[in-house]
């Protein structure tokens, strides 16, 4: 088992670049800040660090709406920046994933300008531009993920141009075989510089439905949600022709040998897993976010791990997600104590797991003064805005917890958490109990347990409420987590023979012998091992 594919053993971990490490004092991070952090990647004992958007942009999403799909934005550095970062990485065992966003440009990349210029523009086709609906308005009732219809008119030419996002983020035509092509080389320009794989942004909306027709109502539109969700995306998005579509992308990567594409999907469980394609042709890796959509109950949670497990194709690699830059943080969502029992999961379940920075220290939800929202979705719908889980990271008690570097720096871009002086890297790394501990702890057991990197996954029904019991198991030997979800302490049967703690999310157990019966704190998780 020890030549499985590095990115079915390994751990990915996302840095949202504008929030990790300042290096020119401007309060926004940088690629030289990435490449100065790779050592605490390292000693972490992470595998690939993927990296949102650094591509040149306006910023109207931070990013996402890239105007130059081969360049570096100068405000996070350049080509040799980016050359400088890989090559440090892949000296220490650590692989680059990218962020590739293909579903729509910028407003401002010179393939939207000349789409725009007329309707006879050779490049008017990259685009999705309609004739205005019966009434003059848009041409159906898509609407955007970022509140509004999901048309704009273009006055110049009387035409729609469809944005699933901001109307800053024009949708390409991925029906046109040009755009693809342009898509592939951009790929290949990556690859040929040495990353090691994308994590392809919003890849289930890169076909729609030919006819357009209008989005069916929503029966179960909950009160207060974004509103996206007042229509069902059965015409916008998730469309069959999709396959082909990632098919080619994956086919351009195989080229390159062992390179990894991600696929960012937001469907239920049944629908993600097509994304694997037929006969695996599809993303090596689906993202799935069930953690983060389903509610923090052992009952949930045991069934969803349930039934992802039984709906995945027959070779197709599961993996798992707690948070990203889209989601509040799992310390906000679940409390300090479950975010512990939180982790656990994510490192001990099989398939790869996906860590947010940040989380490995516990890093919570950082409320935005009045006045200071970033994020654009803030603006458009109030109280949905993503800045409060994109905060800068914490590394030590200097001024500015060390995000930005010098004495004279700018303010971070965005706040850091009020408990920035005693919640960073430094204050953690040498506390046995803390999350940063528990982090390291649990990514050493996976390198030194080929069980919890690539071994079998087995439910545990205990019949106990609140608690989530299963194993991972290879060859002889045989792991099994218990994680108490609930509040208050319990004692465990454990019939099945002999067992020694691993870990606990409690620190001191590491050793303990456990017979007939296993003692668990509230909220706490154990590893134990058969012997
Ligand atoms: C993805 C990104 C999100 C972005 C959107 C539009 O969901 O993760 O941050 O705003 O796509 O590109
Ligand atoms: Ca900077």
């Amino acid at each position: 088992m020890t030549d499985t594919v590095w990115w079915k053993r390994g751990t990915v971990y996302q840095v949202y670049p504008r929030s990790f490490q300042d290096t020119n004092g401007d309060g926004v991070g940088d690629l030289p800040g990435i490449t100065a952090r790779l050592d605490h990647l390292a000693w972490l004992g992470v595998d690939a660090v993927w990296i949102s958007p650094i591509y040149p942009s306006p910023m109207a999403d931070f990013g996402y709406d890239v105007a130059d799909y081969c360049g570096i934005d100068p405000l996070f550095g350049t080509l040799a920046d980016f050359d400088a970062l890989v090559a440090e990485a892949h000296r220490r065992k650590l692989r680059v994933i990218l962020d590739f966003v293909p579903n729509h440009s910028a407003i401002t990349h010179p393939w939207f300008t000349e789409s725009r210029a007329s309707r006879t523009s050779p490049k008017r086709d990259w685009y999705i531009w309609r004739d205005p609906g019966p009434d003059g308005g848009p041409p159906n009732n898509w609407l955007s993920n970022f509140g509004g219809p999901a048309w704009t008119l273009d006055p110049a030419t009387g035409q729609y141009y469809y944005h699933a996002f901001l109307k800053e983020q024009p949708d390409l035509n991925w029906r046109n075989p040009a755009v693809r092509e342009a898509m592939h080389a951009v790929l290949r320009f990556w690859l040929e510089r040495g990353v090691d794989g994308f994590r392809v942004d919003v890849i289930w909306h890169l076909m729609k439905d030919p006819a357009f027709r209008d989005n069916p109502v929503n029966p179960d539109a909950a009160p207060g949600a974004p509103g996206i969700t007042r229509f069902l995306q059965v015409y916008s998005a998730d469309r069959p022709e999709v396959f082909d579509v990632i098919a080619g992308m994956r086919a351009v990567l195989r080229g390159y040998g062992e390179r990894v594409l991600i696929g960012e999907i937001y469907l239920p469980v049944e629908r993600l897993v097509a994304y694997y394609g037929p006969d695996l042709t599809g993303a090596d890796l689906p993202f799935n976010f069930q953690l983060i959509q389903t509610p923090w109950r052992a009952e949930a949670v045991v069934d969803l791990v349930a039934r992802y497990e039984a709906a995945l194709p027959p070779g197709g690699w599961p993996n798992w997600v707690l948070g990203n830059h889209d989601q509040p943080r799992i310390a906000a969502r679940v409390g300090e104590a479950q975010a512990r029992i939180a982790a656990m999961l994510l490192l001990t379940l099989r398939g790869t797991p996906t860590l947010y920075y940040g989380d490995e220290i516990g890093l919570g939800h950082v409320p935005i003064p009045p006045g200071g929202a970033r994020d654009p979705w803030e603006r458009n719908e109030p109280g949905h805005g993503r800045d409060p889980e994109r905060t800068p990271m914490q590394w030590d008690d200097s001024p500015r917890a060390g995000f930005c570097a010098g004495s004279s720096a700018a303010e971070p871009w965005l706040p850091l958490s009020e408990d920035w002086a005693t919640r960073n890297v430094e204050a953690q790394r040498s506390d046995p109990a803390s999350m940063l501990t528990l982090h390291r702890r649990l990514l050493a057991l996976r390198r030194d347990h080929a069980a919890l990197a690539v071994g079998d996954y087995r439910g545990v029904p205990l019949g106990v409420e609140g608690v989530f019991a299963y194993e991972r198991v290879l060859g002889g030997e045989v792991l099994r987590m218990v994680l108490n979800f609930g509040g208050a302490a319990r004692s465990l049967p454990l019939p099945d023979g002999g067992w020694t703690v691993l870990l606990s999310t409690r620190p001191g157990r590491t050793g303990e012998a456990a017979r007939a019966a296993l003692a668990l704190d509230a909220a706490e998780g154990v590893i134990l091992r058969r012997e």
